[in-house]
């Protein structure tokens, strides 16, 4: 369970493949691009005004700068990881090279839940912004069709649609993906800097106070009334005060997921050692500004409490601008973001299936490449699986389990990080993540802390799901691992 793999092994491997391997085709901004394209999604448009509702009020930009600054540690260990091995796989490949083979799989099957279920939980918020398109034409989708089983429909179509079409123009080829995607980011971006430009001279002070609305639990631990400990349990934790910017920024971390999906595509990159780092840190340290900006603009509209329950803040905001002719431009600019978040998701999903598979852990299919060399069979298998989740299971429950899956994936990336720096000192590392070993040991902490606070059924599903994979890695992958057997030739070779 702990054969590694030696990290120039990892670089020379994915060399020797020939024109079966991956092209590099991405450039930085490409990398930034997809960064964005990933980030900027349902989390910003759909979540911000639920957490400013319900748990921090206008003080949701505080709790933006906390998820950022959260998901800042682990991005920092990435980038040096991304920038070290600069092959497809990501936190899978990294683990590989860092704590051996078994943890490598469990992280490798714990990404599906963040890279395939983030793209089913975006596909079935695009659907709802999809209707809402159409019902500015006067149609729309029956009930029936646009929700799951457990929401009171028979299957959400148009989110089993996108998901297809999406995986067949991955199927097409990177480059055009990619071409693709920045045309989405360009459209998505300029609706956020639209709504900040538009949205500012209408902004009204008095929304923004109080910036930080009381939490009655907490001052009842001030006066004496209540003990800390008895709060934390309270149901008064979360509403609204500082539990409140924490707990929102629990929420909130969902809107910074797919900064990570950047260093899947390191095989396609030109220069992956300059354009990783450039890539996870500067499409992080974009979509925190845009965000900040974003939420002080929403909250400064309308007053905080108006989004509870609103399933399109952004437009609630938005009416307060007088703009709203441009509120059909704003729908489509918002489907656009959906969409690329979802494309990229789809795409680090298949390279990290492309990489087990190249390792031997997973069948051969899922590296089979097309002509285009795409992982074609990997991105038909995925379409199917994430159109079932798409499909019919709730948003929230989706949700969740990306939040759990990913924030568990942050955790073994800076404990890799702190191995590496160990075992292998001197390995050339074009990127350095700061303040080693505190840096790291922040981020587990955090992701620790952010994952106490998601409901319990997403760890049992987590334990479950992790159990499954057990199975399977009992069962096919230890015995087809590609590097158990050449350690086991070798030692035949030396008896
Ligand atoms: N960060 C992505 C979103 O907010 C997953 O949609």
């Amino acid at each position: 369970m702990l054969y590694k793999k030696s990290i120039p092994q990892i670089i020379q491997e994915a060399r020797e493949s020939g024109e079966h391997t991956l092209k590099r085709t991405l450039t930085s901004t490409g990398l930034i691009s997809l960064g964005v394209g990933a980030i900027i999604g349902a989390g910003l448009f759909s979540l911000t005004g639920i957490a400013a509702a319900e748990n921090a009020g206008p003080a949701v930009i505080i709790s933006f700068i906390v998820a950022a600054l959260a998901c800042s540690f682990a991005g920092l260990c990435y980038a040096e990881f991304a920038s070290m091995i600069p092959v497809a796989g990501s936190a899978y490949t990294y683990s590989y090279a860092t704590m051996g083979e078994f943890m490598a799989w469990i992280i490798g099957w714990d990404l599906v839940l963040e890279y395939a279920l983030a793209s089913a939980t975006v596909a079935v918020s695009w659907s709802q912004y999809f209707n809402q398109l159409l019902m500015t034409f006067g149609m729309s989708i029956p009930d029936n069709f646009l929700k799951g089983p457990w929401e009171g429909g028979i299957v959400n179509v148009p989110a089993i649609i996108i998901v297809c079409l999406l995986s067949l123009l991955l199927m097409r080829g990177t480059k055009e993906s990619s071409t693709v995607n920045n045309i989405l980011v360009i459209l998505k971006v300029s609706v956020v800097l639209i709504f900040i430009a538009l949205g500012w001279s209408f902004i009204d002070s008095a929304n923004h106070d109080p910036f930080i609305p009381a939490n009655t639990g907490e001052e009842m631990v001030k006066s004496g009334e209540m003990g800390l400990w008895a709060f934390l349990k309270s149901e008064h934790f979360g509403e609204f005060g500082i539990s409140g910017i924490l707990r929102a920024a629990g929420v909130l971390f969902f809107a910074f997921i797919g900064f990570d999906a950047v260093s899947t595509a390191a095989q396609e990159a030109k220069n992956p050692q300059k354009g990783m780092p450039i890539g996870i840190i500067g499409s992080l340290v974009i979509c925190t500004i845009l965000y900040v900006l974003f939420a002080y603009v929403m909250t400064g509209l309308e007053n905080y409490k108006v989004f509870a329950g609103d399933a399109k803040p952004v437009a609630t905001a938005f009416a307060k601008t007088g703009y709203t002719f441009l509120n059909t431009a704003l729908i489509i600019t918002i489907i656009a973001g959906y969409t690329s978040v979802i494309l990229v998701m789809l795409l680090g999903q298949s390279r990290v299936f492309y990489s087990m598979s190249k390792d031997g852990l997973l069948p051969k299919i899922f590296s089979d490449l097309s002509k285009n060399q795409t992982p074609w069979k990997t991105n038909l298998i995925f379409m199917v699986f994430v159109s079932i989740f798409a499909g019919f299971v709730p948003v929230s429950d989706l949700g969740h389990m990306v939040s759990i899956g990913t924030l568990f994936a942050f955790a073994l990336v800076c404990i890799g990080v702190l191995v590496l720096r160990k075992s292998s000192p001197d390995i050339e590392r074009p990127f350095k993540t700061p303040f080693v070993p505190v840096i790291p040991i922040l981020g587990v902490i955090v992701c620790v802390v952010l994952m106490a606070s998601l409901p319990i059924e997403s760890w049992e599903r987590l334990g479950i799901w992790l159990l499954l994979g057990l199975v399977i890695y009992i069962f096919y992958s230890k015995k087809h691992s590609k590097i158990r057997q050449q350690a086991q030739n070798k030692g035949e070779q030396n008896v």
